[in-house]
Order: C-alpha cells, then structure tokens, then sequence
C-alpha cells in the first residue's frame, strides 16, 4: 500500500502514531527554515511539517516542492499547539512531523489553483477540467451526486421496480427538442436519434408487463442552453402501471423524503403540498414560483378602472387587468432611478409598457402617480395589500400573458436582493393539472403542454373539440426552489384517444405511424393504465448542493456553445469516417 491514511483522516486521537500519506500540494509555506505544507487528496487536507532536524537531503527536497506537485509523506502524527489549531480543517488539531518525503510526481506550474478561493474565468476552469475538479466544490459536487444515485437505487429497490435499460441509439422522441443524429454506417443515409428522454420505451415496458420500472437515464437535447440546462443530463426516470395521479406522487414523495433524509439528514413533512396550475398561476404568475416567500400578486384591477389613470383604465378597458407585488420593507431600498430603470426593464423583457410604482410612508402611498387616486382609493389599496409603512408596491398593467411572467421575473428578483428568504430551504411543491395544450401563435396551432401522450382529464374530454384551451391534461410538475425539477403525466393507453389528441396537435394518421408507430402499435395489444415522471437528476444535486450553475455537478459539462473544451468536441471527422457513412459536409457560406 501506498499510503496507511488519507488526508482528512488524522484527529487528535492518533498524535504519537506513525502515519504514510500521499497527495497533492496544495499549499506551501517556509518559516524560518521549516517547510510546512497543505497535502490534498479526495478526503481532506493534512498539514505537514518538514523541520530543521530532517537530514539535508529530505530537508533540500521539501524546499524544491511546488503547488500540484504529488508526493508521499511518512511521518508522526503530533499536536499542533493550542495557538496554531485551525478550527476550518477536520484535520486542524494536527499536523505530520514528516521523516520521509517522496516526490511521486512533479506538476507543470498551474494556470489557477484549486486551493484557493480566487477562481478564473469559467472558460479556463472547463479547459483544464482536470484541476477544477480538484476544487473542493467540485468534489463535494460529485460525492452528492453519488448519493443521489445509491439512495434512488436502494429507495426503488426496496419498492420493487426494476432498473432496466433503454436504447441510445434509437428513434427520434417526443420532448420538443431537436434531436442528435447518429449516422448509420450500415444503412447510408439512415440515422438513429440520440434519445431525449426514454419516454416511448418506457411506455412499451409497462405494456410488456414490467410494471414499476426507473432508470438513471442519459438524455441528449439539441436546445438553447441557459445555466440550468445542459445538452447531454440525467433523469431519474419513472414509470408505473395500475397506478392513478396520486399513486405516482406519492411514491415521488418518498423518494424525495428518502434522498433528504439520506443527503441532509433532514424529514421532509409529507405529502408535499399540492396545487392547481390555474391557482399558481393567479397567485404568483408562475407555474413553478419559488415558495419559500410569499409575495403574492394582488389584482386592483377595479380600483384600477374607477381611478383616474389612464395606463391603468386603459389595461382594463381593453380586457387586461392591473396587478402588483408588495416588496416589504423595499421603499427606501429602491430610488426612483433604480425602480424605473432597473426593476422595469425585469418586466419590459416580457413585454409589459411599464412598470407603476407607490412607496408608503406615514400611512399613505407616494408616487407620481398618486395624484390620479382618491383618497379612498388609495386606502384601498394599501388594504388589498395589507401594506405597512416602508413598502413598495409595484404594478404592470397589461394582459395576463404579459403581467403574468413579468410580475413573477420581479417577483423572484427581490426574493433574492431583499434575502426574503433562507438559501438553503429546500421548498418543494406539486403543480398539477397543466393546460393539455398551448397556442402556438407563431405557427398557428396547438402544441402539447407536456409531450402528446398526457392523459386527458376524464370531465375536460367533450372540450377537445370545443375548447382545447381549456382541457386539463393529467399532468404534474415538481417545484423546487422555483425550478422544475421533475415532470410526469398519466398516459393515454387507448389508441382512440391518443389519434383525437395527435388531431388536436395537427399530427396526421401517417405522420404519427412514422414517428411513434411502434408505441401505437404496442397499445393495441393490451397496454395497461399507467404513468410516470422523470426528474432532473443534475437539478437535484444542484438543489442539494445550493449551487445555481447546473455545469458545476456534472463532472465533464458542455459549454452554453454546446462544446467541451477539455476534449474540444465536437470536432470535424476525417474524410475517411465520413465516407464510410456516405456522408458529405456541405458548410454554410461565410
Ligand atoms: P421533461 O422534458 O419535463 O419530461 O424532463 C424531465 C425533467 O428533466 C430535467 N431536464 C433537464 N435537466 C437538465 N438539462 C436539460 N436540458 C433538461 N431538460 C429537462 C428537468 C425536467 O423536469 N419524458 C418526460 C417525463 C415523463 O413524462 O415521464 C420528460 O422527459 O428537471
Ligand atoms: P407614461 O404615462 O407612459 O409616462 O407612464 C406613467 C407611469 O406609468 C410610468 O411610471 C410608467 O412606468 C407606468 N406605466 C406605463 N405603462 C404601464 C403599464 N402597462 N403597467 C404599469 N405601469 C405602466
């Protein structure tokens, strides 16, 4: 063996004894003579000490150490002194008296160094991956991550679902997103889409009769990245049969309940709460609003239309309300300036013409507008929000699908700069009953909500026809936090229901057979009721973790480009490959 201990091992209890570790230097400083060094490895930091009665040649050794440099040490565990102890280190209570020093390996002079807090640019950390993920963080990162893998494994095994694997190199799917091809060699010109969930296959084993299914599923979607979306990410993939909406909730909940009892040591009060889509949308504007504040919307849309407003009656009288949001306590933390410039281009950006504003002070509401208010008016107002001295009310006049987003952006916004609320909640909460379908009006027509296989609402099925708007689909989405970190749905399992809602979504008969035929096919031969849902495994471990960059729990991420700068894919191919696939490049003029 190598080493007898690793580098966070050592505690007071082992001063007097013999000790061999190995890692990398991680901090190097010489007082007067003696060298002391910071040894790291995966499990903690060590300091050791090379003093001024070690033979001159292991003493000249120690001095031509440098930062990354990877060595062996053997030497006695002592007490550092009550003056000298480092309360921040597990180890801090002790150092090794080094009587031995190997150099196993030397380090070129590093572009940054994971020992310290000062961190380069993002760029340079992805390219030199290798020593970003010695960082602390990072190491944190994946070790949540692997408990987030074992819990999940043991939670559904002990529930009696089977892990099973689905293909990579498969058919195109259903997300939404625009799929990565794979040339076929074999058959030229044909391609296999990289899956972006394993959603078909995952219906046809419950038609298969392996009820209770999951996996640990790679998933690949060719879409715009933001900071919680990678191209390539995981989901911890579900699915049941005989099973109603709650069923499927419920064994989620114990998930939940088992993975924050597991990583955090924390109970997770259950059943977690579960709400109407419509009901979060009226209350907060947003099908995932962030609950660990409350800040609900507040419609004044009558006092609005009585008052002497123009912006506000006008909104009203063309069908769209006025809405606000009370920031508690925000008054003189926002000038006007800073509340017409900063905090109205937050709603601009969805649309809203702009952004009204009242302060109160001394029991009444400052503003310029206040003069377009009655007296009564304005106590009515300051009653709607329950307002007191020091807050500031913001409203945006307008339609629903433009107050809605730009309240809920503002919403979030002074969540996070007033501190409403504890960083490390986990707040986690059901939507469900999504609309089945949104209008597309840029391309005229209805697409699904969710993907096209979402069970119908049993009393909403007369309004395919009539009203599709209104139909509400069995579907639910897990909020946590204000992100969406899971999605599920009962599925369709009659293939006349699912050709009226593929009508809906203007998928022909033909269409469908070519796209999803085989899972169409399947549900002719006796598919069972079932449903599941997928949850965001990186999301999670971000959640756990407090991180708010997806790319900082995956080991090797992508760029917002899309590419890996530590392999520098992806890459152009050799004429050779391409040939073999029958494939020519022809690349986009300038
Ligand atoms: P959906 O497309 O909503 O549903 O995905 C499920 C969950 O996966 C996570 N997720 C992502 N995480 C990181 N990067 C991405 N690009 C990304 N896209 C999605 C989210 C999301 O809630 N087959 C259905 C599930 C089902 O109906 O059972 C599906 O894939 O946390
Ligand atoms: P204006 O009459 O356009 O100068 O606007 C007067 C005030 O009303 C300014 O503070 C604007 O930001 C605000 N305002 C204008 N349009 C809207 C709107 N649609 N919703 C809320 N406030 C608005």
């Amino acid at each position: 063996m190598l080493r007898t201990r690793t580098c966070g091992e050592l505690r007071a209890a082992h001063v007097g004894r013999a000790a061999t570790l190995c890692g990398w230097v991680d901090s190097y400083r010489d007082h007067h003579g003696v060298v002391f060094v910071d040894l790291r490895d995966r499990w903690g930091k060590t300091q050791i000490a090379f003093r001024l009665d070690l033979a001159a040649d292991i003493q000249e050794l120690a001095r031509s150490l440098r930062l990354e440099d990877v060595i062996r040490v053997t030497g006695d565990v002592a007490h550092r002194g009550e003056d000298r102890v480092n309360p921040k280190l597990e180890t801090g209570a002790v150092e090794l008296h080094a009587a031995q020093l190997e150099v196993l390996n030397r380090s070129r002079t590093p572009p940054f160094q994971p020992g310290t807090s000062e961190l380069p640019n993002e760029e340079l950390r992805l390219t030199y991956r290798f020593l970003d993920l010695r960082r602390r963080e990072l190491q944190r990162a994946l070790r949540v991550r692997h408990q987030v893998c074992k819990l999940t494994r043991d939670y559904f095994d002990s529930h009696d679902f089977l892990e099973i694997e689905t293909p990579m190199l498969g058919r195109s799917t259903p997300e939404g997103a625009r799929d990565y091809l794979v040339p076929s060699r074999v058959h030229p010109g044909s391609f296999y889409a990289l899956p972006q969930s394993p959603q078909i296959y995952k219906q046809i084993l419950m038609v298969s009769g392996c009820d209770r299914y999951f996996q640990l599923a790679r998933c690949f979607r060719d879409e715009d990245l933001r900071a919680d979306r990678q191209p390539e990410f995981t989901q911890i993939d579900v699915e049941m049969a005989f099973v109603d909406r709650d069923d499927i909730l419920d064994e989620i909940d114990g998930l939940l309940a088992h993975l924050v009892q597991g990583i955090r040591g924390e109970t997770l009060q259950l059943p977690l709460p579960r709400y109407q889509h419509r009901e979060m949308l009226e209350r907060y504007g947003s099908d995932k609003p962030d609950l660990r504040f409350g800040m609900e919307l507040v419609d004044i849309s009558g006092i609005a239309a009585a008052s002497d407003f123009g912006v506000f009656k006008t909104a009203v009288a063309s069908g769209g309300r006025v809405r606000g949001i009370r920031a508690p306590g925000a008054a003189d933390r926002y000038s006007r300036r800073m509340i017409e410039e900063d905090l109205t281009r937050i709603a601009a950006d969805f649309g809203a013409k702009g952004l009204a504003f009242f302060k109160v002070v001394g029991g009444k509401l400052e503003s310029t507008i206040a003069k377009f208010f009655s007296d009564e008016q304005r106590q009515e107002i300051l009653r709607a929000f329950g307002a007191a001295d020091g807050d500031l009310l913001l409203f945006v006049a307008a339609a629903d699908a433009v107050s809605s987003p730009a309240l809920a952006a503002l919403r979030n916004h002074l969540g996070r700069e007033l501190k409403l609320y504890d960083p490390r909640e986990l707040n986690c909460l059901w939507v469900v009953d999504f609309p089945l379908v949104t209008w597309n009006k840029d391309e005229n027509r209805w697409d699904a909500e969710h993907h096209p296989f979402c069970s119908v609402m049993p009393e909403d099925v007369p309004l395919i026809q009539s009203d599709p708007g209104k139909v509400r689909a069995l579907s639910y989405d897990l909020v946590v936090n204000g992100y969406e970190a899971a999605s599920g749905s009962i599925r369709i399992h009659d293939p006349k229901v699912q050709q009226s809602v593929f009508d809906l979504l203007g998928i022909s008969e033909e269409q469908a057979e070519a796209r999803f035929g085989f899972l169409l096919e399947a549900l002719r031969y006796g598919a069972p009721p079932h449903g599941g849902i997928a949850l965001g495994l990186d999301r999670w471990v971000m959640l756990f973790c407090g991180y708010d960059n997806i790319r900082d729990v995956i080991a090797f991420p992508k760029t917002q480009k899309a590419s890996d700068l530590l392999s520098g894919a992806p890459s152009p191919v050799d004429d050779r490959q391409l040939r073999e696939l029958s494939i020519r490049v022809e690349l986009p003029q300038g």
